[in-house]
Parts: C-alpha cells; sequence; structure tokens
C-alpha cells in the first residue's frame, strides 16, 4: 500500500468551497482502489488567518510545506479586505521557493461544453500553456521611491536567465512529443529587446536537437489573437511567466470558463513537493453561495495523481467529469443548475459506475 502525504491548503472565498469538494471526491477514489491512500492535512491559511495572526501563513510555512508528496491549493484572495499583493505573497512565494518553474495549464473542449467561440466543438481545441513559473516578472526585485511625493515612481525588474529559459523551453519540447509534436513560442521581442531577444535566442538554439517537433513563434499580442481565431493551431505552448499568466485565463475561457481551468506547478527534479491548483482565484463575487465549478480543482487534483503515478485513478476523475459534463450536468457557469455538492454528488455517481 502506497501512502502520500498531502497538504492541503484551501485559502479564500470559493477556494475553500471548491477543496472541500476535492477532498471529498479524493476520499471517495481512494475508497474505490486499495493500492494507495492520501494522508491530508489541512492549513487553514487566507485571509481569516491573517487577522488572527497578523501575517498570512506561519514564518515557517515553507518548512511545514516541504515535508509533502504535494500541495493542493484552492484559491488565495479577499480583494475587499487585504491588498491582492499582500495575500497572494506566499502563494508566490511557494512556486519560487520549491522551484516549480514549470506551470502546466491545459485547456481542453469537452463535449457538452459550450465555447464563446462561433462553429467550434470538442476537439478543436486541445492546448497545454507551459507556463515559466520561477522568474520573469515576478521575482521580487524593485522598489518604490519618493512615496506620496509628486515625483514618486516605482522599479520593477523583470529577471530572465539562460538556465530558465532553457530548462522551461526543454519541458516544453519534451511535452510536445508526448502531445501532438507541436510547440509554439510566445514573447515580445519586437519591444523587450533584452529579455525577450535571449528567450528568441535560447530558442533558435535549443530547437534543432528537438528536429521531430514542429515549431511556431508568435508575440503575446499576436498570441491571443490566435487564441481566438485559429485556437486548433496550437497544442504546446510556452510562455513567461506573466504571458502565460495572462494567456491562461484566456485558454480557460475558450473552453468554457475558468471553472474549468486546472493547473500544476512542477518541479521537475522532485527536489521539493509539487503543487497544484485551479486557474481561478477566490471569486468573490460568487463566494458562500455553494455554486462555484469545482471541476478546475477536481482536474487539478487528477493531475497531483498523474504526479504521483496514481494515473488510474487520475483517469477515473477525468473520465467521470467528462460523462457528467456530456450528460449536460453542470453548475451556473456552463448554464446547468446544479450547486456545487449536486454536480459533485453527479460525479462521483459515476465514479462508482467506473471503478
Ligand atoms: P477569479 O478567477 O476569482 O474570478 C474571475 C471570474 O470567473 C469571476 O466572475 C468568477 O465568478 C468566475 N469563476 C472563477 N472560478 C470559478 C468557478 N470555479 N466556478 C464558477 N465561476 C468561477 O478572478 P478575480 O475575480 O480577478 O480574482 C479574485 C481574487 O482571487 C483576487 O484576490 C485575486 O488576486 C485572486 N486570485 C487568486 C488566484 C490563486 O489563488 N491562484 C488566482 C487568480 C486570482
Ligand atoms: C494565477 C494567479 C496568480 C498569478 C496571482 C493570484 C498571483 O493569477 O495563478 O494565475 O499571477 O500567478
Ligand atoms: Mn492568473
Amino acid at each position: 500500500m502506497k501512502e502520500f502525504r498531502i497538504a492541503i491548503y484551501p485559502g479564500d472565498g470559493i477556494g475553500v468551497e471548491v477543496t472541500d469538494h476535492t477532498v471529498r471526491l479524493l476520499r471517495e477514489i481512494e475508497k474505490s482502489c486499495d493500492d494507495f491512500r492520501l494522508k491530508m492535512d489541512t492549513f487553514p491559511w487566507g485571509a481569516d488567518y491573517y487577522f488572527e495572526h497578523g501575517s498570512m501563513v506561519p514564518e515557517n510555512y515553507l518548512e511545514i510545506l516541504k515535508e509533502f508528496d504535494a500541495i493542493f491549493l484552492g484559491a488565495i484572495g479577499d480583494p475587499e479586505r487585504i491588498p491582492d499583493h499582500l495575500t497572494l505573497a506566499p502563494l508566490i512565494g511557494i512556486r519560487q521557493s520549491f522551484d516549480q518553474y514549470a506551470c502546466v495549464r491545459p485547456a481542453k473542449l469537452f463535449k457538452g461544453v459550450n465555447t464563446p467561440l462561433a462553429n467550434r466543438e470538442a476537439g478543436n481545441i486541445d492546448m497545454v500553456v507551459i507556463r515559466e513559473n520561477s522568474e520573469g516578472e515576478y521575482i521580487d526585485n524593485g522598489g518604490r521611491f519618493k512615496k506620496g511625493k509628486p515625483d514618486e515612481f516605482a522599479v520593477q525588474t523583470g529577471l530572465h536567465t539562460r538556465k530558465g529559459i532553457e530548462r522551461i523551453l526543454r519541458f516544453g519540447f519534451e511535452r510536445a512529443r508526448k502531445s501532438r509534436n507541436h510547440l509554439t513560442l510566445i514573447t515580445k521581442s519586437n519591444a523587450l529587446k533584452y529579455s525577450y531577444v535571449l528567450w528568441d535566442e535560447i530558442f533558435e538554439e535549443i530547437k534543432p536537437q528537438y528536429a521531430d517537433v514542429e515549431t511556431a513563434k508568435f508575440h503575446i499580442d499576436a498570441s491571443v489573437m490566435n487564441f481566438v481565431r485559429w485556437p486548433d493551431r496550437f497544442d504546446v505552448v510556452v510562455a513567461s511567466n506573466l504571458f502565460g499568466d495572462i494567456l491562461t485565463d484566456l485558454s480557460g475561457c475558450l473552453v468554457g470558463g475558468l471553472g474549468l481551468a486546472p493547473s500544476a506547478n512542477i518541479n521537475p527534479e522532485r527536489d521539493f513537493p509539487s503543487m497544484f491548483e485551479p486557474v481561478h482565484g477566490s471569486a468573490p463575487d460568487i463566494a458562500g453561495q455553494g455554486i462555484a465549478n469545482p471541476t478546475a480543482a477536481f482536474l487539478s487534483a487528477a493531475m497531483m495523481l498523474d504526479w504521483l503515478d496514481l494515473t488510474q485513478p487520475a483517469n477515473l476523475i477525468r473520465t467521470s467529469i467528462e460523462s457528467t459534463l456530456e450528460a449536460g450536468e453542470s453548475t451556473a457557469d456552463l448554464g446547468g443548475s446544479l450547486t456545487s455538492t449536486e454536480y459533485t454528488d453527479r460525479v462521483l455517481s459515476r465514479l462508482e459506475v467506473s471503478a
């Protein structure tokens, strides 16, 4: 019997709601497979913790999380009460401190789900954005000067290293080999003449080593246009930290919305735990109503099981979700009328059938 230790970090708003449903799903799947156990420890870090303790997380949060095989995170953010850059610091801290440099964000249009694009159906959109997750625009480097004065200014510097660019490109190429052998690189090297020119150069250097993979290259502005007009042309897409962030709200939206968009923050060397979380945030506009779509969280949990080499239960989650959606059973964001709990019940009932 294999046992895995999972840190559960629900966060705020619908992060807590979708995490509750995910834990329920994982408990059920554990029951139907008798070769593994998940030891889940929950950490109630978020806005309420902040008001009680004066910090978003305990000082030793990374030490605590380091002991786990994987981390599952719901979503963080309570923008009415705490500025986002304070709330979200631990999330970025985990990604960077645990060198989770490959952020994997698939976007696949399922049967039974409407895309906002005309004349597209399941099978037309099946891409994965590989977002550089350890450096770029997200590093903590900058400052605010002359605060409150008329000539106040802020400096924020991106950092793009040869090592960081090369490893994410190689990760993307390897992923393309397991997919449809196509990789698109997204930069902005026409205007950002240092950082993204380095990206372009390293891409050209290593491309011949993956001659079996067909490639394409666009600037970020053209990419958002092409995601909308030619989503079928994208397979594996590699982008920097900020561009990958922006692109994956769009890719999620193209396949039915953020309620369906999963993500994995991977440390490929397995020196540290990897973290699995939906792309979406805490959605204050619908929090507390019991209507959040937990699918993105479920699919993120399936990616976590894949990472732990529990492929069969991961596939079981995916097929149960796909048949539920195909049957037109969905939450309000997809035009359905089910609550999160009712939708989870439908997914769970299909697990039993397939197990
Ligand atoms: P959001 O992703 O929370 O919501 C965007 C829109 O999508 C909203 O209309 C919301 O209702 C809808 N939506 C998102 N997830 C949904 C789901 N599962 N089911 C149904 N509808 C869903 O983005 P936002 O409103 O810009 O941000 C809210 C807060 O979350 C902010 O504090 C932000 O900083 C934070 N945030 C956190 C994360 C994270 O923790 N990983 C990610 C993104 C945003
Ligand atoms: C995401 C989120 C985060 C990011 C925010 C909340 C810091 O938008 O995971 O996509 O920008 O990475
Ligand atoms: Mn985002």
